[in-house]
Order: C-alpha cells, then sequence, then structure tokens
C-alpha cells in the first residue's frame, strides 16, 4: 500500500508520517512538499507539487491508494479553488480512500470529495497542544511569564499524535467513511494549569499576567499580527466554542489507546521552552 500525505511538512503532517510509520513500518509513504529539499524521515519519497496549481500533482498521485489532505495552500491558509481537479485527478490514479485535515471552515475540497468515490473521512481537531510553542516559547524563554486575555479559559487541546495516529489508522485500515471526527485531548485544561503544567516540565515556576482584550490587541499588533488574526484571535480564545472545551472520545475510540495528555506533550517538547 502507498500513501500519499499533504502539508507533510507541517506539524500535522509529520505526525501523520511518523503514525503511519508505527503502525506499519513497511507502509510506502510520498510526501507532497513544494520544497525538493525537504527534511523527511528516510524511506518517505518526496513529490513536489503545489496544491494550489493542480496540474502539478499527476506525479505525486500516481500508484497512490490513500491520501491525508490538508485543504488549504499558502502560508495564510488560503482555502483551496480548485478542489473539483484535485480529487479527479486523484480518483483517475486510483486513490480508494482519504482522510482531510478540518481547517477554519469546510471547504471546496470536502465538498469534491464527498461528491466523488473516495472513501473519506474528515479529521476535525480542536486546538494544537503545539500552538504554546508559537504563542509562548519566546515569552517563557526570556520572561518566564505568559500575558494573555481569558484567564478562565479551557481548552481541551490535542496533542497533534493523535490526529496523526487517527488519521493513520483511517488510511491504513479503512472504515469511517463519511464521518466527521471530532478530536480532543483526555482533558479540558484551564490556561492557569496549562502554564503551571509547562513550568512543571521545564523545572521552573512561570507566571500567568492577565491582559484586558484591549491589552492584548496593543500586544498582539505590537508583535505584527493584523487585524484580521487579532479578530481570529480574539473570537476562539474569548468565545471558544463548546466543542473547543469538551472532552470526546473519539481518539481512543479509533485508536485503541487513550489520548495523550498535555502533561506527555510538554515533557516531549521542555526543552524548546528552556
Ligand atoms: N493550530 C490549531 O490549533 C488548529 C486547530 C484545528 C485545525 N487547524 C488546522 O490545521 C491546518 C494547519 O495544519 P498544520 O499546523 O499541520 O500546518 P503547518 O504546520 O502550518 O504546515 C503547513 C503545511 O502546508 C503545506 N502547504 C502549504 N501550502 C501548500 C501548497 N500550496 N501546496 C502544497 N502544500 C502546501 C506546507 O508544505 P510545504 O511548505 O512543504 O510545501 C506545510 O507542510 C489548518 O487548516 C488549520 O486551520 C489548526
Amino acid at each position: 500500500m502507498r500513501v500519499l500525505i499533504t502539508g507533510a511538512t507541517g506539524t500535522v503532517g509529520r505526525n501523520v508520517i511518523e503514525q503511519l510509520i508505527a503502525l506499519d513500518p513497511t507502509v510506502r509513504l510520498r510526501a507532497l512538499t513544494r520544497n525538493p529539499e525537504a527534511a523527511l524521515p528516510e524511506g518517505v519519497e518526496i513529490a513536489v507539487g503545489d496544491l494550489a496549481s493542480p496540474e502539478t500533482l499527476t506525479e505525486a498521485f500516481k500508484d497512490v491508494d490513500a491520501v491525508h489532505f490538508i485543504n488549504f495552500a499558502g502560508e495564510q491558509y488560503a482555502p483551496l479553488t480548485d478542489a473539483d481537479t484535485i480529487v479527479a485527478l486523484a480518483e483517475a490514479a486510483g486513490v480508494r480512500r482519504a482522510t482531510v485535515l478540518g481547517g477554519r471552515a469546510e471547504g471546496l475540497l470536502e465538498q469534491a470529495l464527498t461528491a466523488g468515490g473516495i472513501e473519506t473521512t474528515f479529521l476535525h481537531p480542536v486546538e494544537f497542544m503545539s500552538n504554546t510553542l508559537m504563542w509562548w516559547a519566546g515569552a517563557i524563554k526570556s520572561e518566564g511569564r505568559i500575558r494573555e486575555p481569558f484567564g478562565d479559559r479551557v481548552s481541551a487541546m490535542i496533542h497533534p499524535a493523535d490526529i496523526g495516529a487517527v488519521a493513520a489508522k483511517v488510511l491504513l485500515e479503512g472504515g469511517h467513511d463519511g464521518e466527521t471526527l471530532l478530536l480532543t485531548g483526555p482533558e479540558a485544561v484551564p490556561i492557569k494549569e496549562k502554564v503551571a503544567i509547562l513550568g512543571e516540565a521545564i523545572g521552573r515556576e512561570l507566571e500567568f499576567v492577565e491582559l484586558t482584550v484591549e491589552e492584548a490587541h496593543e500586544k498582539w499588533s505590537s508583535e505584527g499580527m493584523g487585524p484580521d488574526m487579532i479578530a481570529f484571535l480574539t473570537e476562539a480564545l474569548g468565545n471558544t466554542p463548546e466543542e473547543g472545551k469538551t472532552v470526546v472520545g473519539t481518539v481512543e475510540a479509533v485508536t485503541g489507546r487513550p489520548a495523550r495528555s498535555f502533561a506527555e506533550w510538554a515533557a516531549e517538547h521542555a526543552e524548546a521552552f528552556r
């Protein structure tokens, strides 16, 4: 069996690859990337292509049985516009099964896959535990404190390895055709506890300073964030939907092992915060 992983150099894609190898070391893996020099695990074949230009994908789909899809192109996560062509190429190449990493909104790729003949499973993870690398590592290293609004916020955040594990199981073994799988971690963690867990992992007490929304906007803007991103963050953090803070058992139901905790994630990544 051969699996094509799109978004293979990203947070989730790397974990999909790792978990596919863990589940079946004999599976043949091909990674789609725009970068021919991308560093990928040994044995993973590179297919250079761009999802925004479907004509570049023909070789990537050749002899592929299953595909893990992202539904965007480019650094700003723009939705794919020519999804019909992408799905037609995959079908013509004989792809039988797909998983799709859900983004902010359902797009044309989801619609094209639903209308077509490829068995498809939609993965809808909540907030990634790994976002703390991007948002918090700098401040923890330099100041030992986190300054954020919405101090009462809780999140059922997920370990990216569990997104990878669910994708790997479905891609290799099938099932869940047409289903949307909501993926969360094993606990809904309040922000102050999240800070404390990270402090424990790095062996240093960390401070949490709650900002007002106005103070947060000033901070984000001074860090170079544009108005769209600030509006998105304010909504996502200040008005987290129920599904973002409610634990569900999908990871264990699909993979047979409990979802990984934030303490596990923090211990694995402690060095990045020291
Ligand atoms: N962060 C969260 O809390 C969260 C929660 C739920 C859902 N999500 C969703 O997760 C997705 C992001 O996943 P991620 O964090 O794994 O991504 P990421 O780390 O930002 O990596 C982006 C990946 O997309 C690939 N890519 C970008 N444009 C491409 C193009 N035109 N053609 C081919 N490949 C392209 C890149 O490949 P190359 O650069 O190698 O070409 C790279 O592998 C988004 O849809 C987001 O909405 C995120």
